[in-house]
């Protein structure tokens, strides 16, 4: 998510931001058409009826799987996005948003620079890509899209808890910029908003985006006898590395939002220095003493 003249400022220059673990192909928004903080409006007429009925068989696709393997307040959130069967607009959400936990989406051509990225977060402005996946990527899309970003992060917006945990990780992610410290910190979004698991007296549950939002993912995450699932643990997990391109071979438990939210609230200049002092792990390994869930 960073990297090239467009990053240290992180003033949108008409070009595609480069990102970590990059593809052959570049980033597909027109991020010509974004302003200088990314954002840009949702060019609602752009959806095809395609657009709307991948967004209709889609949702279908994951909200039958809900039950047993999301938490529960990601279900009783999901509604909040409005009509299943249309690409929503996004102001027709921000303005539920705005009146339960104060944020609003806006829209971005896809990717953006960390800093940028950052910024919005701490205003409470959820960056959403605006473009549809194609028919052929029903499966699997390589970035983001309006699907992944509505459908799994959107909802948990409407969580009091959750919500703030996202701001302060937006003014954490400024400060991680001063410090140099966006890798670990980058770690921190991986393995809690995009595949963070909750433990439940029901047993666990998700609730990272990434695997909400995976047709496939969403069940190994919580049932694959292979996967590692180990207690949130902030400097562990800041060691560990991850994979983009398969689905994760560790996730991280948490016991509540709230522990989350307790656990990333003091200040991180003493933690990245410890951090930095320590091995790096493998996705996947289980340490010594660990319990794997
Ligand atoms: N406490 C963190 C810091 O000092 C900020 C933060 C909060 C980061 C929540 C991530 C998540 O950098
Ligand atoms: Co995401």
């Amino acid at each position: 998510m960073s990297g090239g003249p467009d990053f240290h400022s992180g003033v949108n220059l008409g070009v595609p931001p480069v990102t970590y673990g990059e593809g052959s192909r570049p980033p597909r928004g027109d991020y010509a058409k974004a302003r200088a903080d990314y954002t840009c409006e949702q060019d609602y007429a752009q959806y095809s009826e395609a657009d709307h009925d991948t967004y209709r068989r889609l949702y279908a696709r994951q909200l039958q799987q809900l039950p047993g393997l999301a938490c529960e307040e990601f279900i009783s959130a999901v509604q909040q996005l409005g009509a299943p069967d249309r690409i929503p607009r996004f102001d027709d959400i921000s303005e539920r948003l705005m009146r339960t936990t104060g944020w609003q989406i806006v829209g971005v051509p896809g990717l953006i620079p960390e800093e940028a990225f950052f910024k919005l977060l701490a205003e409470k402005r959820f960056p959403v890509t605006d473009w549809m996946r194609t028919p052929e990527e029903f499966d699997y899309v390589v970035e983001p899209d309006v699907f992944h970003d509505l459908f799994g992060h959107v909802p948990l917006l409407f969580n009091p808890t959750f919500a703030d945990y996202m701001q302060a990780y937006g003014a954490g992610g400024m400060k991680a910029s001063r410090l140099d410290a966006c890798e670990l910190l980058t770690r921190l979004y991986w393995y809690t908003v995009e595949f963070g698991l909750i433990n439940t007296p029901q047993g666990l549950r998700a609730y990272g985006a990434g695997i909400l939002s995976s047709a496939g993912e969403l069940r190994h995450s919580i049932t694959a006898p292979e996967a590692t699932r180990v207690g949130f643990d902030l400097q562990r997990l800041m060691r560990t590395r991850y994979r983009i391109d398969t689905y994760q071979a560790t996730y991280f438990v948490i016991d509540s939002f709230q522990q989350l939210f307790d656990a990333t609230r003091p200040d991180f200049t003493p933690v990245y220095e410890a951090v930095h002092g320590q091995s790096v792990v493998d996705a996947g390994v289980v340490l010594p003493g660990e319990r794997n869930f």
